[in-house]
């Protein structure tokens, strides 16, 4: 949540500052600042709203300088206004912060402050943080901060400048992302690696409790305690066209196209060239320790516990031992019990979500082994592993995740096979099947993006429906869950998901002639059910939109829209029924008018309780 971008060099901040901003806008949008240094003074633009409402502003009223921050805000103390936006200042105007995070003392440490004189102009944490490095500055503006910051409980990532350091920018990392990007003359701070692709590749991942005082040619890291620290660059193989919408109307779209890819491209990485077996190179957990695995547990939030959902029937048929799977805000607060030799399994695109975390580390403190299924490098989420599994599916800027979904599936997948060979629980052949069997995914995704006639006809009669229920057994439960997830996140139609058993005991009261009810109903075990429940809602004068399995014309008497997907194992066919679920979304959020990429009161990365 929040974004923040700092820039130091020989070029003009503002438009590197915006440009960063943009890139970061998924952390937040609700208002948006930037502050430079010129001639030995700040000088800050904010605005309420999108990064478009600050742009518009800064073409009035431009900022010159070649060192700045800037921040995109979601609000947390404050409402979202103009004066409460970040960047924050002391009383003198002279020092600049943005923050990503809490700072959970602030009432108490800014009534101190007002005593003490200070003057405050917003409701936010923040600003008592800007008034704090002003106390306690003496001719040093490094003690400034590491003084404040002694001061401050909660958790936060800052960039700080002041006037009086005109070639200085300092950033703070404590429990929120800070990255920072080496360049040649020219040095950046950012919250997450998407912000200054554009300049450089070279990124070193600040730990937590570590500050970087930076200027345009040198970056010095330090713990917050003063000790030096040593820590070299990564190169990120990431593209920047991978963060762009490159022709296409929203992120979303694009990363639901990027599927096929995405997809074959984990194949490629993990699977060997025989299709006997399945590699994870930075999985780090020894053979020996997951052989002894006797029972998985997984935390989770949002997309990424569907993800969970499904993993659950996907680990328990092909390794045969007990999952449990939790929202990460539960786990972390019941007294989970973890049996003997147990693997906490956390799942997050972002690797930063607040409630993830601390049910990993509830479940460390329990004793479980920790791995990790983590998109996105470096992610605080992998420091507190003992062994990550990457999904790779490159930088997923639609607040709505999609293609992070579909990778998680798949490596679940993949890790279930590498844990069922492990515990021999699944032959070699059937290894050989399943993986081959995979290898078709890229084709059957790429074949439902091809033709989506039948989705848009949904979307254009459907999408002023008030409500839709969406059903699906075994293991595209999960998927029901998800369909409507997405739905109601980009659409906000109110939308829920159930297994189809369950339907007639609630659901089914809600249905008429209004009602949507997407079933997902292909090929399966489950099958019949599956149809039994699609004539129940029929008899009861729904409309079902059905997502079947090509072949399938006997569905068509019962329904009033059939998606069809190709055939493909039951196993499977929660990877291209969730494409059909996200395009469904999408379509009607589009013909709705929502804003797709950004939809209200929703962050990407939710970093706070
Ligand atoms: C937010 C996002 C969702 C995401 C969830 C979990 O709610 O809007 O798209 O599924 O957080 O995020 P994570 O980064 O942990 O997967």
């Amino acid at each position: 949540m929040c974004g923040i971008i700092g820039y130091i060099g020989n070029e003009q901040a503002q438009p590197i500052l915006l440009e960063g901003l943009k890139q970061l806008e998924y952390r937040g949008y609700d208002s948006a600042g930037i502050a430079t240094l010129i001639k030995g003074s700040v000088s800050v633009r904010k605005e309420k709203g999108k990064i478009a409402a600050l742009e518009k502003l800064l073409d009035k009223k431009p900022l010159k300088g070649t060192i700045g921050l800037g921040h995109t805000r979601w609000a947390t103390h404050g409402i979202p206004n103009q004066s409460n936006a970040h960047p924050h200042v002391d009383c003198h105007g002279d020092i600049a912060v943005v923050h990503n995070g809490i700072v959970e003392n602030y009432e108490e440490l800014k009534e101190k402050l007002m005593q003490e004189g200070h003057r405050f102009n917003s409701a936010t944490d923040t600003e008592v943080i800007a008034h704090l490095i002003e106390k306690f500055y003496k001719d040093d503006l490094e003690a400034a901060v590491r003084a404040a910051i002694r001061e401050i409980k909660g958790s936060f990532a800052l960039g700080v400048i002041s006037a009086k350091y005109p070639d200085t920018i300092i950033g703070i990392r404590y429990a929120s992302p800070l990255v920072i990007g080496l360049g040649k003359g020219e040095n950046f701070i950012a919250s997450d690696i998407t912000a200054v692709l554009k300049h450089t590749k070279d990124i070193i991942f600040l730990e937590d409790n570590e500050m970087v005082i930076m200027n345009k040619d040198s970056v010095k890291i330090t713990t917050i305690g003063g000790r030096p620290v040593q820590r070299d660059a990564v190169k990120i193989n990431w593209d920047i066209s991978q963060a762009q919408k490159s022709g296409y109307p929203h992120f979303m779209l694009k990363e639901i196209a990027e599927q096929p890819t995405v997809v074959e491209s984990i194949l490629n990485h993990r699977v060997s060239q025989g299709k006997e077996s399945v590699y994870f190179e930075e999985l780090k957990i020894q053979e020996d320790v997951l052989s002894k695995i006797e029972n998985i547990n997984i935390v989770a939030c949002g997309t990424a516990y569907h993800a969970g959902l499904c993993g659950k029937y996907i680990l328990e048929e092909l390794v045969k031992i007990p999952v449990a799977v939790d929202v990460s805000s539960e786990f972390r607060y019941r007294n989970p019990i973890l049996g003997k030799n147990a693997l906490t399994i956390s799942i997050s695109q972002s690797g930063e979500t607040a409630d993830t975390l601390a049910s990993m580390r509830e479940a460390k403190r329990l004793g479980a082994t920790i791995l990790s299924i983590v998109n996105v490098l470096g992610s605080t989420v992998t420091r507190e592993s003992d062994g990550i599994i990457y999904t790779h599916a490159g930088p997923e800027i639609g607040v709505a995740s999609t293609k992070a979904y579909t990778a998680q599936l798949c490596i679940l997948y993949l890790f279930a096979i590498y844990m069922g060979m492990l515990k021999g629980a699944v032959s070699q052949q059937k290894v050989k099947e399943l993986l081959s069997q995979m290898q078709q995914l890229p084709q059957i995704i790429a074949k439902l993006l091809a033709d989506q006639k039948v989705i848009l006809k949904v979307s254009k009669e459907q999408h002023n429906k008030k409500c839709f229920l969406y059903l699906g057994r075994n293991i595209n439960f999960p998927n029901a869950l998800e369909g409507a997830l997405k739905l109601k996140e980009i659409s906000y139609i109110h939308a829920e998901g159930y297994a189809s058993g369950e339907m007639k005991h609630g659901p089914i009261a809600l249905i008429d002639k209004d009602m949507p009810v997407v079933c997902i109903a292909t090929a399966s075990s489950v099958y019949d059910k599956m149809t039994s429940n699609i004539q129940e809602i029929k008899s009861r004068s729904g409309i079902v939109i059905s997502i079947a399995t090509e072949g399938d014309e006997r569905i068509k008497h019962h329904s009033d829209y059939v998606i069809y997907i190709p055939p493909v194992n039951e196993l499977f066919s929660p990877i291209p029924v969730a494409v059909c679920l996200q395009l469904i979304a999408y379509y009607i959020a589009v013909k709705n008018n929502r804003d797709v990429d950004q939809p209200r009161n929703l962050a990407k990365s939710v970093t706070v309780e």
